[in-house]
């Protein structure tokens, strides 16, 4: 049984990092017909992660052909330098790592400052507790269930204790407080993070990635979710009657 999730919709997070980027403004606007409640846009520098993405031009372009709300997730060594190319591109929230940020307070009330939601991420060896000095100036936590950097990899069952453990805390600390995952979900693993206490889902490879395209993969996430006891099924219908 979920941890206090029960009654709460699940949102998904479709990851462009898997899209085919011949045709990003296209498959960002199925996922949203589809039910996706936000996009999420990995960047990377080459440098925090072993790997480079790509940077604001992207949010840039995005940002005409959707209404969702665009989610930057920052996997480089000196976020706080990115905030306002970001902002103006038309990002709506930030998610920042707790690892390798020696002032990480400060680069949360910039987010703040800016008047963008913001978030704090932990990579799969980062312990829960972390959080506890954080929590309270966080819109969301996002607990990485793979290692940052690249998409397609296979989900950590070894972080499931851990996102049960962030969920006590938020419920303790800040109830409302939104708790992702990122890496690895797909229909088999979205259920086991929702019944840990997960209430958004970031998923690349199995929206963008599916073989029959983006609305069979929206729809298959959907109705793992739905048969797991929650209501996330406005996508599937969506996907359905398109
Ligand atoms: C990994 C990224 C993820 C990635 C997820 O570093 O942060 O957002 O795109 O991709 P999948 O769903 O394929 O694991
Ligand atoms: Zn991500």
């Amino acid at each position: 049984m979920s941890a206090g999730m029960n009654n709460t919709a699940v949102k998904l997070a479709p990851s462009i990092l898997a899209a085919d980027f011949a045709r990003l403004g296209e498959q960002v606007a199925e996922a949203e017909r589809c039910g996706a409640d936000r996009i999420h846009v990995d960047v990377m520098d080459g440098h925090f992660v072993p790997n480079i993405s790509f940077g604001a031009v992207v949010v840039e372009s995005l940002r005409p052909v959707t209404r969702l709300p665009l989610e930057v997730h920052l996997m480089i060594t000196d976020p706080d330098a990115f905030f306002d190319e970001f902002a103006t591109a038309g990002a709506d929230s930030f998610l920042v790592h707790w690892e390798g940020n020696n002032n990480l307070h400060r680069t949360l009330q910039r987010v703040r400052a800016l008047k963008k939601r913001v978030g704090v991420v932990i990579n799969p060896a980062t312990p829960a507790a972390v959080l506890e000095e954080v929590l309270q100036d966080v819109d969301l936590v996002l607990v990485m269930t793979v290692n940052p950097g690249f998409g397609h990899q296979h989900f950590l069952h070894t972080t499931l204790p851990k996102i049960r453990r962030v969920r006590e805390m938020i419920e303790r600390v800040k109830p409302g407080c939104e708790l992702e995952l990122d890496g690895g979900i797909d229909a088999t693993t979205a259920p086991l993070g929702v019944a840990a206490g997960a209430n958004v889902l970031v998923a690349g490879t199995s929206v963008f990635g599916d073989r029959k395209g983006v609305a069979a993969g929206m729809e298959r996430l959907c109705a793992a979710i739905k048969q797991a006891g929650n209501p996330k099924t406005i996508g599937a219908q969506q996907c359905n009657s398109a």
